[in-house]
């Protein structure tokens, strides 16, 4: 295990009830409130009426940033900062998912940050000035952005999307609430759950040695994940399903299972390039990606870590190793399916391969697989990967 630091400040607010909260806790930063909010989903739940009845009986100015899309665009950054910089705003509070929450981190930067935020903040990629405060409402179990200090920014007239990361952009305070979360569609919930999954699986394949308590905890968020996906695309409104799904995203990737190991998330590199290029969700192309990417890399070297996902994930026995391996890479991908994840990349449409090439080069420019990954991806082998999640596969 390697050295590190761990100061993860976020005032966590967990479980039902608890938003009366909300006034006291703006109050200690002041009156004036940004409400950033996303496509109206807020308003469909209730929640919104809800908030205005809290800001009314404590006097809050509010402006909002409404309309934040899946993918966040640097254009809705650069309208929330200046609406922070002519309204005073001394909070900024978004109420969403991982996209609404991610914007607003970016907003709460670039309210300090003057000239072209995409080339003065984003491009950057690491940002240590001033930001204002952050209070999270969460609604979607997925990107642990309530708890992190990393955002994810997309500008689509260049089609490239990057992750900023900055101590100053970590929420001071997340409310998780998991019946906010009863409205969220099959489709998000399934891939806000996958999204989950990724995190703790590019964490859990990692070549630093001697992390035994990060792969305990990664394995049994894993297993939890799996337990209770089902459950909720059942049972939409089951409070511990909901609950098991919310906690399990903030513990994810709130440097709980990655700090102690270097290295770079190859999935995740992979996934920003489809979404940049075609915009589409995040978790899904994740999903897709994976099960790809894990039988592109299983070799002699990375076979032990692949069978004790097998065995302690899947629970496969009594197989040989390279079998076992192969088994628990087909579990995952077959238990996506049955969340009802599109599993190739037509299906979520993207039709041809024109882009591979400049995607597959980008993917190794924008981050660092090609000498930090698992296992180092260079061009030609993210290529491949995004070639066969083209058609159905078969790993046994
Ligand atoms: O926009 P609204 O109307 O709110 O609808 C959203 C959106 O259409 C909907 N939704 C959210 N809560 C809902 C709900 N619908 C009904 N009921 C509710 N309670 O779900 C849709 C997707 O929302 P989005 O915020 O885009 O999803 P997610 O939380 O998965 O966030 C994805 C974004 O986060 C980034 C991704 O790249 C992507 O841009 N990530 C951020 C990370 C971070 N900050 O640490 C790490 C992740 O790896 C990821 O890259
Ligand atoms: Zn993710």
């Amino acid at each position: 295990m390697e050295n590190f630091d761990f100061h993860v400040t976020t005032d966590i607010r967990f479980g039902y009830d608890r938003l009366d909260e909300l006034p006291q806790v703006l109050n200690t930063f002041g009156k004036n409130v940004l409400l950033v909010y996303g496509g109206g989903s807020i308003k469909k739940s209730g929640l919104y009426d809800k908030l205005y009845e809290l800001f009314n009986q404590n006097d809050n100015h509010v402006v909002e940033l409404a309309g934040v899309d899946p993918n966040p665009r640097i254009e809705t950054v650069q309208k929330g900062a200046q609406l922070c910089k002519e309204n005073a705003v001394d909070v900024v509070l978004p109420v969403g998912g991982g996209s609404v929450i991610d914007c607003s981190k970016a907003v709460a930067a670039c309210r300090f940050v003057s000239g072209n935020l995409w080339e003065n903040f984003v491009l950057k990629r690491s940002y240590n000035g001033p930001a204002l405060p952050i209070v999270t409402v969460l609604t979607l179990a997925a990107t642990g952005s309530e708890m992190n200090g990393t955002c994810v920014i997309s500008n689509m007239d260049a089609q490239i999307k990057l992750g900023v990361h900055g101590t100053s952009l970590l929420p001071k305070v997340s409310f998780l609430d998991p019946t906010n979360t009863y409205s969220v569609s099959s489709y998000q919930t399934a891939a806000g759950s996958a999204d989950i999954l990724s995190h703790l699986m590019e964490n859990y394949f990692n070549a630093t040695p001697g992390t035994e308590v990060q792969d305990e905890i990664a394995e049994g968020l894993m297993k939890t994940v799996i337990k209770y996906l089902p459950l909720a695309l059942k049972e939409p409104d089951n409070y511990t399903a909901r609950a098991n799904l919310m906690w399990a995203s903030t513990l994810a990737l709130n440097g709980l299972v990655g700090k102690g190991k270097s290295g770079s998330w190859s999935c995740h590199a992979m996934e920003h390039e489809l979404s940049a290029f075609y915009d589409i969700t995040h978790g899904v192309g994740l999903a897709i990606l994976t099960p790809r990417w894990m039988a592109h890399i299983l070799d002699d070297d990375t076979l032990p870590k692949f069978q004790r996902f097998a065995e302690e994930i899947w629970d496969v026995k009594g197989e040989e190793a390279k079998r076992t391996a192969e088994i628990g890479i087909q579990k995952l991908y077959d238990f996506f399916v049955s969340c009802g994840i599109p599993m190739t990349l037509p299906e979520v449409g993207i039709q041809t391969e024109e882009n591979f090439e400049e995607m597959g080069q980008r993917a190794v420019a924008h981050s660092s697989i090609s000498n930090q990954g698992f296992v180092p991806l260079h061009e030609e082998d993210v290529v491949s990967i995004y070639r066969a999640c083209m058609s159905e596969t078969s790993f046994v």
